[in-house]
């Protein structure tokens, strides 16, 4: 996690050739009182040891994973100008930089052409494309499935749109039945497919989901914002493999470089099919826009001030870890998968335990074992505490008795859901830590 002694000889290297960049000017470096400094910093580590420990193998339980080195790196290096990606006025090289790093992040779901930009994360990202939607089918209904984010349910309220959930299968995907009978009510103008999603990972048929929508004249939108990544992963099941590849027949789709991508927090990204929406973004800045008749990304996104770190962050990620099949990058996801499998069978042997079903991305959900569902609820969170009391930190997550039926760990259903562990094991280094995960998991029982 620190910044080594290489890396901090790096950065200063870098950070010399960005200054020579503006040598011409008259020095004016503020100055700061460093015992001040030294003390507001210390105060800040001491208040950040109240964490769980997010950034090592044994912390599985949401979905955070540390931001690469060079990530962290090129982040600081850009605060020393702090762009601001509103406008080329503000953020020049950061805005060309984001452009290219977004124009990479559409080539991974196969557009050459595009319209798109970075913003604040994954509910942005999902608004600006719900609001598209709206512009091109006012009234119409949203519909995505009873496992897709909460952003969907809330955003068609803040648009005012109609938001209809479709039931799922066993498995947590969009049941491709229930969509259809709820298409044929003729009022749905957008269905939202996920592909990842965030209890399970679980990634809607999208096939299926593109020709029904097709067919009743909706706009399909993804939600890739944890999964979408995975579209460079070579070890996916061939329904999984199939729903990624679909993705270039969508007409938006979000991406979180956040979640996946190795990036801080801050680092969402928005994708149209068609650059033609972009007249829905409109608008006059008297106060921007004047250095350049390029392309302002501000002019294309519903944010005003961006940070261009993020671009930077993210562009000079991708050019040491290119989105490439095979690649290093994709990788890193793959093993994710290898160790959610692993934990999977880990799990079934220990016969304590069930999972839900096997792992479509690295997310693996399981229930622990009992005769009623309350029981087996009371022990998961027993589990959970005891786990962490051994520095293995899990989460739980609630599940409909659908879902979690399947797999005959409870024997009397006395609750219509049960409490259930999950583990994000999306660390490249879960896979080598998997032995030890299961080893203090068991030891939690
Ligand atoms: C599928 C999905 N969509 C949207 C979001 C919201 O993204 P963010 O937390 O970056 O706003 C998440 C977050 O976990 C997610 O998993």
């Amino acid at each position: 996690m620190s910044f080594d002694s290489d890396e901090l000889r790096l950065f200063d290297e870098a950070l010399a050739h960005l200054r020579a960049g503006f040598d011409g000017l008259p020095p004016a470096d503020a100055s700061v009182d460093y015992a001040r400094l030294r003390e507001a910093l210390m105060a800040a580590a001491e208040r950040m040891r109240d964490n769980f420990p997010y950034h090592h193998p044994l912390y599985v339980g949401q979905m955070l994973k540390p931001p690469h080195p060079v990530a962290r790196l090129a982040y600081q290096l850009a605060m020393h100008v702090n762009p601001n990606n509103h406008a080329l006025d503000g953020g020049r090289a950061s805005s060309a930089m984001e452009k290219e790093a977004v124009a990479d992040i559409a080539r991974m779901v196969g557009w050459e052409t595009h319209l798109g930009h970075l913003c604040g994360g994954g509910t942005v990202a999902n608004f600006e494309a719900l609001w598209v939607a709206r512009e091109l089918a006012p009234r119409k209904a949203v519909a995505a499935s009873a496992q897709a984010h909460y952003t969907h349910a809330r955003w068609s309220g803040v648009l005012s749109v109609p938001f209809v959930s479709i039931d799922v299968d066993a498995h947590g995907r969009m049941d491709v039945n229930a969509l259809l009978r709820t298409l044929e009510r003729g009022d749905v103008g957008t269905v939202v497919a996920t592909l990842g999603t965030t209890a399970a990972g679980a990634v809607d048929p999208l096939p299926e989901i593109l020709a029904l929508a097709r067919e009743y004249h909706a706009r399909v939108h993804v939600d890739a914002a944890y999964g979408g990544y995975f579209a460079l992963a070579g070890n996916l099941e061939p329904a999984t493999r199939a729903a990624f590849d679909a993705m270039r027949d969508a007409d938006s789709i979000v991406i979180d470089p956040h979640k996946h991508g190795l990036q801080p927090y801050g680092c969402g990204c928005v994708l149209y099919r068609d650059p033609s929406v972009g007249r829905f973004y409109r608008h006059d800045s008297p106060y921007t826009y004047f250095t350049s008749n390029e392309l302002h990304l501000g002019e294309i996104s519903l944010e005003c001030s961006r940070p261009g770190a993020s671009a930077v962050a993210l562009w000079t990620t991708m050019r040491m870890l290119p989105l490439e099949r095979g690649g290093e990058f994709a990788r890193g996801l793959e093993r994710g998968r290898e160790a959610a499998l692993e934990l999977c069978v880990a799990l079934r042997d220990d016969g304590r335990f069930a999972p839900l079903f096997p792992p479509e991305l690295d997310i693996v959900v399981w229930v622990v074992r009992a005769q009623t569902a309350s029981q087996a609820s009371a022990r998961a969170r027993e589990a959970f505490d005891a786990a962490a009391r051994r520095d293995l930190h899990l989460a739980l997550a609630t599940f409909p008795r659908t879902m979690a039926e399947p797999c005959g760990a409870v024997q009397e259903w006395d609750s219509s859901e049960v409490v259930c562990l999950r583990a994000c094991v999306m660390k490249p280094e879960h896979r080598e830590w998997i032995p030890e995960i299961v080893k203090r998991l068991c030891a939690s029982l």
